[in-house]
């Protein structure tokens, strides 16, 4: 078994008497779906996914998938993380689905974050921002002004930028050794234009289990 799966079976103890499941977007995720399929349990719940991408994975395999539209409240919410920040800060986005996953997050009961122990990384650390198009040169210049190194985040799969779910563009912007990460979130919310980052503070989980190679590791709220 490779830790995604390992981490797809240790992320079922969080699902008894669960009836509506949010989940994340990547490659965790998918992994974590095509488990649930093979137990059998994937039809058990009524799904809400963060992004395009996991509504369709679920409902190919038979999932059923609500509407993030009908503000429903997830009994838990699985997903996964770019890089966990001193234990304590996870980074999110490297699939450009940050806005929904935080949505997804602030408004569910259980929080549960599954991820390798690669991902356990200190600085530099880059921040996903996902950015209403017309601001965007005005959110560059005023980050770059600010001493900031920021990219606009380029498809791969079609020419220019990629375009989110929500139909804005993201930007990725290298955080500074000596910033604390959460008042960076708060600054960043503050720029017009910005409408998320992929900062997640402590305030948005409640477990993450990390799979290392011959172990788990699990970080609980505090
Ligand atoms: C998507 C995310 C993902 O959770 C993050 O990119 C990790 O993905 P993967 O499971 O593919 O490593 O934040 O927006």
């Amino acid at each position: 078994m490779d830790l995604k799966e390992i981490l797809a079976v240790e992320a079922q103890s969080y699902l008894d008497n669960v009836d509506t499941l949010g989940l994340g977007t990547g490659k965790t995720v998918r992994t974590l779906i095509k488990h649930l399929h093979k137990e059998g349990l994937l039809t058990k719940f009524n799904v809400v996914c963060s992004s395009i991408d996991t509504e369709l994975a679920v409902s190919q395999l038979g999932g059923k998938v609500l509407s993030i539209q009908n503000g429903i409240v997830p009994d838990v919410y699985l997903d996964s993380f770019d890089t966990l920040v001193r234990r304590r800060i996870l980074v999110k986005g490297g699939g450009g689905a940050l806005l929904r996953e935080k949505l997804l997050a602030a408004h569910s009961k259980t929080r549960v974050y599954l991820g390798e122990g690669w991902k356990l990384r200190e600085f530099p650390v880059s921040v996903p921002l996902e950015v209403v198009p017309a601001t965007l040169h005005y959110i560059y210049s005023q980050l770059k002004r600010e001493g900031y190194t920021v990219s606009l985040r380029e498809s791969t799969g079609k020419a220019g930028p990629v375009v989110t779910d929500n139909g804005n563009l993201l930007m990725d912007l290298e955080a500074r050794e000596s910033e604390d990460l959460c008042q960076l979130e708060s600054r960043l919310r503050g720029i017009v234009g910005i409408v998320e980052t992929g900062i997640f503070c402590p305030n948005l989980y409640d477990h993450i289990v990390i799979a290392h190679d011959s172990s788990i590791e699990r970080i609980e709220r505090v």
